[in-house]
């Protein structure tokens, strides 16, 4: 399987099918061959590209409903529920976030904020979406296993690095992807001091990409 990066919290998963996690550009065009998309919660930097890509799409059950009023087959989950899709496991897991979709007028309820463990060609990539520091993290790890964890370091409306320290710790993910950060000014990091620390102090492996950026999973 192959990751690519591209920027902010879209991260595309390609194996046997094409998916793309939270397919926000800021300054770039959603990727062509799209099989399956994921949308983590409601907010425009997630929602993004959704409608217009228009494939298949696993999200939150309200989320679903609104991408169904626009023409899009969906696949609506729940916090802790999971579903087989075109061969591809999605279970949605909680985030300490919130979810409404902002549109003209007072918006739409988005439901809750959730992430995904995606299993695809026999590798668990955990995508945490937007969220603050929790403990059932560990739960995560436990019971999921992924081998890759994708956490938002930008702080301000997630996790920052410290935390996200914490919560690679908790997950236990040989390897972990920092997203969400560097976009706009409000969320500027160093990923190189994350990656210092975190590798110093534990076995874990940080693998920071830059927009465009590939990883081969193995
Ligand atoms: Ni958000
Ligand atoms: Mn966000």
């Amino acid at each position: 399987m192959q990751l690519k990066f591209f920027g902010h919290s879209a991260v595309l998963l390609s194996g046997s099918k094409n998916i793309i996690i939270d397919p926000f550009f800021k300054d770039g065009r959603a990727p062509s061959g799209i099989d399956l998309v994921a949308v983590t919660h409601g907010h425009r930097d997630h929602l993004g590209e959704t409608v217009s890509i228009n494939r298949l799409t696993v999200a939150g059950n309200e989320i679903a409903k609104y991408l169904e009023k626009k023409g899009l087959n969906t696949v609506g989950l729940n916090i802790g529920g999971s579903a087989f899709v075109e061969g591809v496991s999605f279970m949605m897991t909680p985030a300490l976030h919130s979810s409404w979709i902002e549109e003209a007028g007072p918006g739409v309820y988005g439901g809750v904020a959730g992430g995904y463990v995606i299993e695809m060609d026999g590798k668990r990539i955990y995508h945490a979406g937007d969220t603050g520091l929790f403990s059932d993290m560990k739960l995560i790890g436990e019971y999921l296993r992924p081998d890759i964890a994708l956490l938002p370091i930008g702080g301000k409306f997630t996790m920052g690095p410290d935390e996200a320290m914490i919560a690679a710790q908790f997950i236990g993910a040989k390897i972990v992807i920092p997203i969400h950060y560097n976009t706009w000014p409000v969320i500027e990091q160093d990923p190189g001091m994350f990656k210092f620390a975190l590798e110093r102090t534990t076995d874990i492996k940080v693998i920071v990409l830059k927009p465009g950026e590939d990883f081969f999973v193995n």
